[in-house]
């Protein structure tokens, strides 16, 4: 009988990794997967494209409606199935009697995780360029012009694409190679620390530009007037993105969680770091920008284009752009080394492939596909494969890669899941493993993984195919 399904029972099945030395160590690693590029780079600007404080508003309401739910969802079904996602759904579709092809669900969070890798490595490699800009005083005086062509320059060149790209893969494989807890844990009690000092430093500094209350404003003035249902949607969206959902990670996390570890407690603690997290970033940058008279709503630019320009021309901005450079790079390095994560534990898992062999071995196919990303930018920025169809003309592979992933795999995932958790696994056992008793809290997870969770990824998910 094949491995994962030696152990059939809950009761005799001792794990087949190590596990997570604490909770502690759990909430660092899920938080710091959770915490990323998507708070720091991603949630400023759509906050600032979509008119602030309504949208932040309608953010929280789906982190705490399905969001959350869901993440209690995937660690339970880690933990229960103690292996990599693939593995893990085989092993819980057999107990429960369900079809083994429930192992699909499995697949598609790992192949997800898989394919943005490849291009969050890219834009990790383009904040691991910018924090050596930052070091070295690149900023410092900048025109709008400069700042402009800094980041054009990157772009278009394959070669530094390449370069940053493979110091960021090589520095999430170093990580995952040693393990969980030399690797992963070790890494995350430095970084996530690390991050919430430099943040709070630089929320700090936001006070002195004089226009922190602006920003606070901004962020928490509702403008309902903006909310239009693509905003509403994007929130939706971006709350899955945000908490690392629908991509097998939080699984693979969840099946190095101790029994003893309370998962309703650490999914909540670490939903509601994650959106201090993101709010805690914008309040660090909207002052910053509002200081130099620029516009809250540049977009993606904002961080690479807004901020350095920024930072150049105000009083301390080099040592404080530095500091904000470095805290975006362990913020993608946290996130990027728990998208390798599920891939390894699988390749860990049959005979003979070790941790190094797993974690290197995968580390380079993602670097492999993620050269379609770095050429997507410039070499390749005209090939447009599916531009004979209107809603994807002028998209390059990157563009696609994106678009699958965003809001084709990630949502299903997360569907399938809350069917999984709320539909198909019985009663029993996921109250035993969420270690609730029948009262309301259970009642309530239920009803939203039940009918909550998945109309309203049904929504995002028609809505955005057509
Ligand atoms: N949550 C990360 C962010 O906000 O940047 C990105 C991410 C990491 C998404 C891990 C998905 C994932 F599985």
């Amino acid at each position: 009988m094949s491995n994962y399904l030696k152990n059939n029972s809950i009761e005799d099945s001792a794990p087949a990794h190590s596990l997570w030395s604490s909770r502690l160590a759990f909430v660092l690693a899920a938080t710091g997967s959770a915490v990323g590029l998507g708070n720091i780079w991603k949630f400023p600007y759509i906050t600032g494209e979509n008119g602030g404080g309504a949208f932040v508003l309608v953010y929280l309401l789906c982190v705490a409606a399905i969001g959350i739910p869901i993440m209690m969802g995937e660690v339970l079904l880690g933990r229960r199935g103690r292996q990599s996602p693939i593995n893990s759904m085989l092993l819980l579709a057999a107990q429960e009697g369900k079809s083994p092809r429930w192992k699909l669900l499995g697949w598609m969070g790992v192949a997800g995780a898989f394919i943005i890798l490849s291009f969050y490595s890219v834009i990790g490699g383009w904040a691991t360029c910018y924090a050596g800009y930052a070091v070295l005083g690149e900023f410092s005086g900048a025109t709008a012009d400069s700042i402009g062509s800094l980041f054009s320059a990157l772009l278009a060149s394959p070669v530094k694409l390449l370069i940053w790209h493979t110091v960021f893969i090589g520095l999430t494989i170093l990580v995952v190679a040693r393990g969980v807890r030399s690797g992963l844990e070790r890494a995350v009690k430095f970084l996530m620390p690390t991050l919430f000092v430099l943040l709070l430093v630089l929320v700090g500094y936001a006070m002195t530009t004089g226009r922190f209350l602006d920003g606070v404003a901004f962020l928490f003035t509702p403008d309902f007037s903006k909310l239009t249902t693509g905003a509403v949607l994007s929130a939706m969206g971006h709350a899955f993105f945000t908490l690392s959902l629908g991509m097998g990670v939080m699984m693979a996390y969840g099946s190095y969680l101790p029994q003893d570890c309370s998962i309703v407690k650490t999914s909540i603690i670490v939903s509601v770091m994650d959106t201090a997290v993101a709010l805690l970033a914008g309040l660090a940058i909207f002052p910053i920008v509002f200081a130099n008279g620029m516009e809250p709503g540049a977009g993606p630019g904002l961080i690479f284009q807004t901020l350095p320009l920024a930072f150049g021309n105000i009083p301390g901005g080099s040592f404080f752009g530095a500091l904000f450079f470095i805290l975006l790079v362990f913020a993608a390095w946290t996130s990027g080394i728990s998208l390798l994560e599920p891939l390894v534990e699988w390749l860990e898992e049959h005979r003979g492939i070790s941790r190094l062999t797993s974690a290197v071995a995968g580390g380079l196919a993602v670097w492999l596909l993620g050269l379609v990303t770095v050429f997507s930018l410039n070499v390749w920025s005209d090939f447009t494969p599916l531009g004979m169809f209107a809603s994807f003309e002028g998209k390059t592979l990157f563009d696609l890669l994106d678009y699958l992933t965003a809001n084709i795999m990630l949502p299903l995932t997360g569907l399938l899941v809350a069917i999984f958790t709320g539909w198909v696994m019985s009663r029993s056992s996921t109250r035993e493993e969420l270690g609730l008793e029948n009262g309301y809290g259970f009642w309530l997870w239920r009803t939203l993984v039940r009918y909550v969770a998945p109309v309203g990824v049904l929504i995002v998910f028609v809505y955005n195919l057509s």
